[in-house]
């Protein structure tokens, strides 16, 4: 049987291209998958593995859609976006960060995800190395991978809450270095740089004419009290690629709508892939996003102070397991603990095999930090009802106590 199945992927593959076959499926994605087998079989989960809000999409969000798709806005628009769309993006930015971009430097996507695609895919070439620090997200490695270039690892260490300095960025440049990816806050591990390291790691890649994208999905969910955007740094602004989505700071996950902020020649060749991919974000989602950027803040602030009081509640929970280590996570919506204490225990020997007995004995979801580049963790997200948070950890801790 595994012969077959083997010879079988092996025909399957010789049809596909080289560059497909360099990329893996979303680790999280694997997770939801096994996750809804078992709910098809009747189990009641808590789910901690998903990647998105819990809260509803504003109220005043989905009525400006309904009324765009009642004004007939269902027709094609600019590739990159509507001026309207770039000029509410540019000045969101503007007003919450001190940026000063111009709508041929932003351009609107089909999601952040999509963005960074189109970033890295007009950037990186072939043998060209791109700096990742560990964890990372789960989708930076593979779209570098897909482009040709080469993931460079830059390992963060939890005892010092994960942070990224100018130091050990410099230690991983090569000659062939093209570009460092940053993500603050970070998924997985709600680590935050603070205004000084990114500014540095900015200044350093700046002088060694290299390109950064910072991936700034969570630059809204920051608990320090400080939010910091890479684009408050005004003299990278050449070699600086800003990453923005709408889907975790208005609870949008479904609408799709992302966008990049960055040098005009890059924006216009991002332009070019998307017209022959995707063309436009979809015209009544523009809308919504442009009731999203000008409208209240209100939402976002509100949403924020429930992910503080969620964000306490887990890290609180988890130290309070024998055993268990858990870095503070300072933004996102995401707990990163160390669950090594287990392995060798119960037939448990890596964080994949925690997060299998966690799902199929414990119905508890969280992803296995395999995926995001390290060994001994768990990502855990707290984007759920306290409800929901309190039986999740009642069920870890009875877990844990009987292995
Ligand atoms: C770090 C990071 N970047 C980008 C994205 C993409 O978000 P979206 O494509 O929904 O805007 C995500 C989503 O989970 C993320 O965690």
């Amino acid at each position: 049987m595994r012969g077959t199945m083997t010879v079988a992927v092996t025909q399957l593959s010789s049809f596909l291209t080289n560059r497909i076959q360099r990329i893996e499926v979303s680790a999280t994605m694997a997770v939801a998958a096994e996750a809804e087998k078992l709910r098809a079989k009747g189990a009641h989960l808590v789910d901690l593995g998903a990647g998105e809000p819990h809260f509803h999409t504003p109220q005043h969000i989905k009525d400006a859609a309904i009324a765009a798709i009642q004004g007939n806005v269902t027709k094609y628009t600019a590739v990159g976006g509507t001026a309207e769309l770039r000029d509410a993006i540019i000045q969101r930015h503007a007003a919450d960060f001190g940026s000063d971009y111009t709508r041929e430097e932003c351009i609107a996507s089909v999601g952040g995800k999509h963005a960074l695609f189109n970033a890295i895919q007009v950037l990186v070439d072939h043998g060209e190395e791109v700096i990742i620090p560990v964890p990372y997200w789960v989708s930076f490695k593979d779209i570098v991978r897909y482009g040709g270039g080469e993931p460079v690892y830059v390992p963060t260490d939890e005892r010092h809450d994960f942070r990224l300095t100018a130091d050990m960025v410099e230690r991983a440049i090569t000659p062939r270095t093209k570009l460092i990816i940053l993500n603050s806050p970070n998924n997985p591990s709600g680590a935050v740089m603070d205004s000084k390291h990114m500014t540095e790691v900015l200044r350093l890649a700046h002088d060694r004419g290299i390109y950064v994208v910072s991936d700034e999905c969570y630059v809204y969910l920051n608990h320090t009290g400080h939010k910091f955007s890479a684009g408050c740094v005004h003299d990278v602004k050449e070699r600086l690629i800003i990453i923005g989505s709408l889907s975790k700071t208005y609870a949008m996950t479904g609408w799709r709508l992302g966008y990049a902020l960055g040098p005009a020649p890059i924006i216009a060749a991002m332009n070019k892939l998307q017209s022959q991919s995707t063309s436009n974000p979809t015209a009544f989602v523009q809308k919504a996003a442009v009731a999203a950027l000008t409208g209240s803040q209100e939402c976002v602030r509100e949403m924020l102070a429930q992910y503080i009081v969620l964000r306490d509640k887990i890290v609180e929970g988890l130290r309070a397991i024998p055993g268990i280590t858990c870095a503070a996570p300072n933004g996102a919506f995401y707990a990163y603990p160390n669950v090594s204490h287990y392995f060798g225990r119960g037939g448990m020997s890596s964080a994949s095999d925690v997060a299998r007995r966690l799902l199929h004995d414990a119905h508890v979801v969280v992803v296995p930090g395999e995926g995001f580049g390290t060994q001994d963790h768990v990502r855990i997200s707290y984007a759920t009802s306290e409800e929901n948070l309190a039986k999740g950890l009642e069920r870890m801790r009875e877990f844990f106590a009987g292995v």
